[in-house]
């Protein structure tokens, strides 16, 4: 019997040994020892990072939400699945069990069928935070349809684009929500009503895709990552339950959104297919006051409760009697994701919300690597505030200086990639393998590509720097620059636009744009025209990726071959501006005095 549950360093490092050593038997072990599958595989484990193909568990035959539902029924059918926390305080929470999570999965499922959907076509969710977002998830699931979600607070341009890019045939959304107004289809209700309880799940194989989930890139339209089924089951199920050490009685809250990677992993799969009891909620963190977590962690004795620095330091600055006025007791394990977490705000979590007896589990993952793969495991892993410290069961970091060349030993810094495949990494991009390889496998030979910068401290733990490339994390949000400038560059004023990320004391990062007029004595007011270029903004992206700070320029510093230098104008965004190094090979290097003068 293969040890599922860490409970030391030691263990941690004896696991380690044995899952890099050997890491076809040790998953292969794993699998067939805590899954149910339908037909074992011919082959566990087939790569090559130069095409790039990887396959896992290849030839076998399942259903995930056979994994997530069905065979939960026999021992835990009461056991509440979901407990849905609605916006308002006010209105109950509902406690979906698994034998009701069974039957209104099977429900949609057959609705889904009887509309035309088949194994294989995609479905598009774009859904607010209701029980209705997780069932489309399974229900698609169920029947082989591969699932879309399309974070519902993106705009509806960002919606088209996604949906076109992968040939979507229906989308499921609802008429409002209660981050504004009334929740599910009321088309679907009457379907729903009508369809039966009980359904087949479609046999998979292990490498059938499970969803596509689109992320920001450095340049060109958003990537839809394309996750398949075995490897990214067996990878989530066993990262959430040792990475937050849950037990059978445990309430686990994660307060992402299912729009989000975070949400799909670690809300819905990872969590049901353990049987666990997972909270979704609809509402934000400030209403109806900046209390409103620790309200919800008391109310259903969350046990583990998993969030992202921008949500800390928003609450930290509410100070900590909100904190202080509610029972926070139950809580064993807290854990961050999606931005390095600053010293300040962990330690103001540790203080206060797990009142120094909570590990903080900083989980370094992304929407490309499908699970948790740098982090502390528990109570096993002594923590370091900043340092997401070493990495996950059969992750094999590396760190790679500018030439290519690995960076060995301790106390060093370089590019994070990622040496050797591991189950739940996502297969290409939808529609562009090229790109896929482009962006993963091509900056160093045989090496995953993170795009992050990281440390390696003196006892191997990591820190995560922040990003090397043209991605920017605002509120735990993935930003390319390039769509942004793109859409910037729409507005019939505009003549050309970049894009920085600056330091910000709640999102970590916020933007920055340069943007130069096409008329220097464009006669509009700067104000407004500011205004014009974030709405544009928020109809093509969403309000997510507005700008902070508008500074209306002469012209962009550029190389003599004509690429915009992002680093000089980082400097400047971060008021930073002492050592901006040689700006005298530059084009135009008279612009750089004036843009430094006016700087906002
Ligand atoms: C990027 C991936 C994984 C779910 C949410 C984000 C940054 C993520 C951490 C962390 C420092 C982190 C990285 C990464 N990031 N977690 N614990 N410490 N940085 O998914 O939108 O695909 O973004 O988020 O820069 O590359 P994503």
């Amino acid at each position: 019997m293969s040890n599922y549950h860490i409970k030391h360093l030691e263990e941690y490092y004896q696991v380690y040994r044995k899952s890099v050593n050997n890491p076809e038997s040790f998953w292969e072990e794993i699998a067939e020892e805590h899954f149910l599958w339908r037909k074992k595989w011919n082959q566990v484990l087939k790569w090559d990072f130069d095409t790039p193909e990887i396959t896992w568990f290849e030839g076998a035959k399942l259903n995930i939400t056979e994994n997530c539902i069905d065979r939960h029924l026999a021992t835990r059918g009461d056991k509440t699945a979901i407990i849905f926390e609605p916006n308002n305080p006010d209105e109950s929470a509902e406690h979906i069990t698994y034998r009701q999570l069974y039957e209104r999965v099977n429900k949609f499922a057959n609705v889904l069928r009887d509309q035309g959907i088949k194994k294989g076509d995609r479905v598009c969710i774009y859904l607010p935070m209701i029980p209705e977002l997780a069932i489309s998830v399974l229900a698609c699931a169920r029947i082989g349809a591969i699932h879309s979600v399309v974070f519902a607070g993106f705009s509806a341009n960002a919606l088209a684009t996604r949906i076109n890019d992968s040939s979507c045939k229906i989308v499921i959304t609802s008429d409002g929500s209660f981050r504004g107004a009334k929740t599910i289809d009321y088309w679907l209700q009457p379907l729903l009503d009508a369809a039966s309880e009980e359904g087949k799940a479609e046999v998979m194989d292990a490498e059938d895709p499970l969803f596509i989930l689109y992320t920001s890139g450095s340049t060109g339209k958003p990537k839809g990552m394309v996750h398949t089924t075995g490897g990214y089951m067996v990878y989530t199920a066993y990262t959430f339950k040792n990475v937050f050490q849950y037990r059978e009685e445990d309430v686990y809250w994660c307060t992402a959104d299912i729009g989000w990677i975070t949400g799909h992993s670690y809300i819905v799969y990872g969590p049901l297919c353990n049987g666990a009891t997972t909270v979704m909620f609809e509402g934000v963190p400030s209403y109806p006051d900046f209390g409103r977590f620790w309200e919800v962690v008391a109310k259903h004795n969350v046990n583990q409760f998993y969030t992202a620095p921008t949500a800390i330091r928003a609450l930290a600055k509410e100070g900590v009697e909100l904190v202080e006025k509610h029972d926070l007791s139950s809580l064993k394990v807290l854990g961050t994701v999606g931005e390095p977490i600053n010293e300040e705000a962990w330690h103001w979590y540790d203080d206060n919300v797990g009142k120094r007896k909570a590990p903080i589990v900083d989980t370094w993952w992304q929407t490309e690597t499908g699970g948790i793969m740098i982090t502390p495991i528990a109570f096993a892993t002594p923590t370091k505030p900043t340092y997401a410290t070493l990495p996950f069961i059969g992750i094999q970091p590396a760190l790679l200086d500018e030439n290519g060349t690995e960076i060995q030993g301790n106390q060093v810094d370089g590019r994070l990639c990622i040496k050797f495949p591991w189950p739940s990494i996502a297969r290409t991009i939808w529609g562009n393998h090229q790109r896929y390889k482009d962006t993963y496998f091509s900056a160093y030979k045989n090496m995953y590509f993170t795009g992050d910068g990281a440390l390696r401290d003196e006892v191997g733990y990591y820190r995560i720097t922040g990003r090397v490339d043209d991605v920017i994390i605002v509120s735990g949000h993935n930003l390319g620059t390039a769509p942004i400038e793109d859409t910037i560059n729409e507005h019939p004023a505009v003549a050309e636009s970049a894009i920085v990320g600056f330091p910000h004391d709640i999102k970590g990062n916020a933007l920055y744009g340069y943007v130069t007029l096409k008329e220097t004595g464009e006669s509009r007011n700067h104000d407004n025209l500011r205004t014009e270029i974030n709405q544009l903004i928020t109809e093509q992206i969403g309000p997510i990726a507005k700008l902070d700070k508008i500074q209306f320029t002469d012209g962009l510093p550029k190389t003599r071959s004509g690429k915009i230098m992002r680093r000089i104008l980082r400097k400047i965004a971060s008021n930073d501006m002492s050592n901006l190094g040689d700006t005298s090979t530059l084009l135009n290097p008279e612009v750089v005095e004036a843009i430094m003068d006016n700087a906002l």
